[in-house]
């Protein structure tokens, strides 16, 4: 698929030539910054996320020299890279040197092969729809596919065949103990089987997933580990080796070392937050979400504010209305619950979190004024110190996880790249 700006078609749409027929689709909008009228925005740090993937590759090469070589990263870049934007993230850790890319979705894929991303992309989901079209679109941008049961083996050979191409390079999932996908010990001699059956799908990589890595105890990683050794050599009996062996989240790449094998696939770490229980003290948050002061106001003791008015003045108050909403990903359960850092100091947030707007109580911020920058996550230095809102913080906050926290600004935030 080669996809094309026209000069003839409106702005905001593309022609996309699809196997050989023309379509008009929307081009994938994500406001670019001259978009950007609103000061609420999302700053993507991309000196900070390559410091995160070097922090990683001295960690994992405290491995070398004993029983292990030093293990590739293949970095996790689904949900457009946990929130952070896909192209310009895998091009840096592209040029970082990174080994390959895993992605949730075909679509996922495509878009960073169109972004020019060359090294591996993996493409985890393992769903490519009912009809051939999504196998098509993984033999044409040389892609790797997850393939988990031998009727997928059987779809991706015959098209193959019919279409004279070259074998395809496949990743297999075998399921420990996550439940989710992979094929299970007992359906591994049929998947096998297929593999023999069809020499045009080739087995080049075999994987799993952790559930527990993150748990205070590593008694039940250790199982999945011990199961994977297994299905690993019954694999392996049938005279197939595949090349590139993983399993490692960031938890377990950041303190399991026997989960390291060939390669790991970090996603969180990368983006700087650290899972329960695994510490790499110096991975640094890479977005930072920032907006303005648009109003100020004085209420008086005993006024009310926001839908609900669920935060009354218990003194005559300062506050102050920031554009950011929950539309934008500021989470609704942070209302009268969670801050945002004004001058570097948190002031709490006063009242219900609207979809675009949030109140501050910034009355202990004597010199806020209209267009002061309001931290929403991240660091902040300012006339009244310093400090930082981590995804962490607000997943505690707020019964998430780091993962949701980054994963749910919104697509209306939009992205600035730092290159400090
Ligand atoms: C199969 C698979 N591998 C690796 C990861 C990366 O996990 P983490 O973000 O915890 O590093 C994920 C993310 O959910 C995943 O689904």
């Amino acid at each position: 698929m080669v996809a094309l700006a026209s000069a003839s078609l409106p702005l905001n749409e593309v022609e996309v030539t699809r196997t050989g027929q023309s379509v008009r689709v929307m081009r994938p909008r994500r406001a670019a910054p001259a978009d950007a009228l609103r000061p609420t925005r999302a700053e993507v740090n991309l000196a900070n996320l390559r410091f995160n993937y070097r922090a990683l590759e001295s960690h994992l090469a405290k491995s070398e020299g004993g029983s292990h070589k030093r293990p590739r990263i293949w970095g996790v870049l689904k949900a457009d890279a946990y929130g952070h934007g896909a192209s310009a993230v895998a091009r840096t850790l592209e040029r970082a040197g990174m080994s390959g890319v895993c992605v949730a979705l075909l679509e996922e894929a495509i878009e960073l092969r169109s972004a020019g991303i060359r090294i591996p992309i993996l493409v985890m989901g393992g769903y490519f729809g009912p009809r051939r079209a999504g196998i098509d679109e993984l033999l044409e941008h040389n892609l790797t596919p997850v393939v988990y049961d031998a009727a997928e083996i059987e779809r991706i050979a015959t098209v193959i065949k019919y279409s004279n191409r070259e074998p395809l390079r496949v990743h297999l999932k075998v399921d420990t103990g996550m439940g989710r996908l992979g094929v299970s010990p007992a359906e591994l001699p049929g998947v096998l089987d297929a593999f023999a059956r069809h020499r045009e799908v080739q087995l080049d990589g075999l994987m799993t997933h952790l559930a527990c890595a993150d748990a205070p105890d590593l008694e039940t990683t250790e199982e999945q580990l011990r199961r994977f050794a297994e299905l690993t050599s019954q694999i392996k009996r049938r005279g197939l080796s595949p090349k590139v062996i993983h399993a490692a989240n960031s938890a377990a790449t950041l303190r399991m070392p026997a989960a390291w094998f060939d390669a790991v696939r970090p996603g969180i770490a990368l983006f700087g937050a650290t899972p329960q229980n695994s510490q790499l003290p110096e991975l640094k948050p890479v977005m930072r979400v920032r907006s303005e002061i648009v109003a100020l106001r004085t209420i008086p003791k005993g006024e009310a504010i926001g839908y609900g008015h669920t935060w009354r003045a218990e003194r005559e108050s300062r506050i102050a209305t920031v554009p950011m909403g929950y539309a934008d990903g500021l989470d609704r359960l942070l209302s009268n619950k969670g801050h945002g850092l004004v001058h570097g100091k948190r002031a709490p947030i006063a009242g219900t979190v609207s979809m675009d707007l949030t109140m501050l109580d910034v009355t202990d911020v004597p010199n806020a004024k209209v267009g002061d920058e309001i931290v929403w996550l991240g660091p902040q230095e300012g006339s009244l110190g310093k400090d930082v809102i981590t995804a962490d913080e607000i997943a505690e906050q707020t019964g998430r996880i780091s993962w949701e926290v980054l994963t749910s600004v919104s697509r209306r935030v939009p992205r600035f790249y730092r290159e400090p």
